[in-house]
């Protein structure tokens, strides 16, 4: 089969309009990563599985590996580059600095973006909501539970009595037990 003819497209991320001559089923996964070089996005399943790749459309999260560019003219596209305003983190990655919520970093971007979509449409979400927002995001490390401090911290909810422990010295058990929502949905 040949390849789809390049189409002039306008995309507008992070605030700015690009106009790229791509293909209109390209994924925007790729778009964004090859042709202007925003690499927070970050390639995993490539098949809307794992959460790596997500970005905000019109505030929305969305798999970007699954998105094809040509469908989104007109829509506002945000990715992890875009969150830092004047210099200063977003308060949802200050979440996860102060946490030090990862290891091999790979997921962040997608759980970042997801909990940031979280937070711009409720004012005030509850532990059922940041959960059920980070429910298709998948970490291979198992660092669901600093990822869950994060996403609390971002959410404005004290930290878990347990990891407050943790943090305190009073309980030093490595992270073994996630969450049974996340733990489900963690693909290992
Ligand atoms: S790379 Fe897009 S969901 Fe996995
Ligand atoms: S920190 Fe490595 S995949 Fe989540």
């Amino acid at each position: 089969m040949s390849p789809s003819p390049d189409a002039e497209i306008t995309l507008t991320v992070n605030g700015t309009s690009h106009r790229l001559a791509v293909p209109a089923t390209a994924p925007l996964l790729t778009v964004l990563r090859n042709d202007l070089e925003l690499n927070g996005p970050k390639f995993g399943c490539g098949l809307g599985q794992c959460g790596a790749c997500t970005v905000l459309i019109d505030d929305m999260a969305a798999r970007a590996c699954t998105i094809p560019v040509g469908s989104l003219a007109g829509r506002s596209i945000v990715t992890l580059e875009g969150l830092a305003k004047d210099g200063r983190l977003d308060p949802v990655q200050e979440a996860f600095v102060t946490e030090q919520a990862a290891q091999c970093g790979y997921c962040l971007n997608g759980m970042i973006m997801a909990l940031k979509a979280l937070t711009l449409r409720e004012t005030a979400p509850d532990e059922r909501q940041i959960r059920e927002a980070l429910r298709y995001n998948l970490c291979r490390c198992g660092t669901h539970l600093e990822i869950l401090a994060a996403a609390r911290r971002a959410c404005g909810l004290a930290p878990a009595e347990r990891l407050q422990k943790m943090h305190n010295g009073e309980e030093t058990t490595p992270r073994q037990h996630p969450p049974t929502k996340l733990q489900n949905n963690a693909g290992a």
